[in-house]
């Protein structure tokens, strides 16, 4: 009894296709989230703040409360999860304290229980509620990435910050040195220079301190250009490691569908992870028209989940195509316009050939090709044959 408590707490908390009992869970703690942050924001608008106060303090206080069972729930069933990491009640539970979510987790509840326990100023900690929107993380599969592309990254991110230090110091003291004598207050210490050098080495240039001398104004054109060297670094670090992440998903996620389909099944890894690495993984609902008749034809789909309809015309049943099979493969044999329409007839996973590999594929694969062309052949002679209601569809 207990173990299934604590399995379905865990589910709930954790699904990731969300239905039932833990879309209604999972869903209302995002909009409580949403709430949070909508609430945090308005109480900075003094008339809101003055005739809502209470009500405001309220919906804090019921905040908290069911963000606190939320962690508990969190930190009680972490241990149910596939990860050996967590799996020990004490250990488990304490490296589950220490993940980046959990102390997110953490600091959501923390001020107010800091307020009420040794009497801090709410009004100090009240801004530290605003990073409950980063609880969202575990919800939004885009910021998750970011998280994990920035700690991947962290070296090289690191290495770029210390540049920008090195070159912020080294500016803001060649600038306090040619520009003290004509600008005591603004560039008066080192310091007082390093806002300005910080605004120009952003880009950002307020124009509020400006130098005056020749120098000076050398200097900044200098520290300007360095500026956009400095900042492309950790952006083009960021971009390019978002690019890899998503290339990896994208394989990990085709090479799953792959796993799926029993048409690939003779093929030996080496030549899987070929195919893997030009399918693309496509998602259409019910009723998507996927190709349409006397269209060019461009790609290939195979079918890894769901049934796609072929649909030939006034007159003629339409084809179901299911898992493992699959279509659009005439069009790019005998180069002709698309001779059918087909459309989902459910939701359907689907990986997608481009013309240019599925050329490449039959090449290399002449075993894989002779059969695709087999059936090829086959449908289009059942098309010519049958003028009602095809025959049993070769597959
Ligand atoms: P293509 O002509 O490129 O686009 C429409 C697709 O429908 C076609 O390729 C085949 O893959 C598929 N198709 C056409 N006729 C049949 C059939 N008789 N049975 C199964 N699939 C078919």
């Amino acid at each position: 009894m207990r173990k299934n408590l604590h399995q379905r707490v865990y589910e709930l908390l954790e699904a990731r296709h969300l239905r039932g009992t833990a879309l209604f869970v999972q869903g209302g703690l995002i909009l409580l989230i949403l709430a949070n942050v909508a609430a945090v924001v308005l109480e900075t608008v003094e008339p809101l703040a003055v005739a809502y106060g209470p009500a405001f303090d309220a919906f804090e206080y019921v905040s908290v409360a069911i963000f606190t069972v939320e962690y508990a729930a969190r930190l009680y069933v972490c241990t149910a999860g596939v990860r050996e990491h967590f799996r020990h009640p004490l250990w488990g539970r304490l490296r589950f304290m220490l993940t980046p979510m959990a102390l997110i987790d953490l600091v959501a509840i923390l001020p107010l229980f800091l307020g009420l326990l040794f009497g801090l100023d709410l009004g100090s900690l009240r801004m530290v509620r605003i990073l409950r929107v980063l609880k969202l993380m575990r919800y939004s599969p885009a910021m998750a990435m970011l998280g994990r592309v920035v700690y991947n990254e962290r070296r090289g991110l690191a290495g770029a910050l210390v540049i920008f230090i090195v070159v912020l110091l080294l500016s803001a003291t060649l600038v306090y040195y040619v520009e003290r004598g004509v600008q005591p207050k603004a560039f008066g210490s080192i310091p007082d220079s390093m806002w300005w050098a910080m605004a120009a080495l952003t880009t950002v240039g307020y124009g509020d301190v400006t130098p005056l001398t020749t120098i000076g104004r050398i200097v900044a054109g200098m520290v300007a250009l360095l500026g956009i060297a400095i900042i492309v670094l950790p952006v083009g670090i960021i971009a390019s490691a978002f690019v890899d992440e998503h290339k990896r998903r994208d394989f990990t996620v085709t090479w799953s569908l792959l796993a799926e389909v029993p048409f690939f099944r003779q093929l030996m890894a080496p030549r899987i992870a070929d195919l893997v690495r030009v399918l693309r993984p496509r998602f259409v609902r019910t009723d998507d028209v996927i190709v349409r008749k006397g269209d060019e034809g461009d790609s290939m789909y195979i079918i890894a989940s769901g049934e796609a309809a072929v649909d030939l015309g006034p007159g003629r049943e339409p084809i179901l195509l299911g898992p493992g099979q699959f279509f659009g493969e005439m069009a790019l044999i005998e180069r002709a316009p698309r001779s059918a329409t087909v459309r989902a007839a459910d939701e359907c996973k689907l990986l997608e050939l481009p013309a240019k590999d599925f050329q490449e594929l039959m090449q290399h694969h002449p075993e894989l090709g002779g059969e695709i062309t087999k059936i090829a052949a086959a449908r289009k002679a059942a098309n010519v044959g049958a003028p009602s209601s095809a025959a049993a569809p070769p597959s």
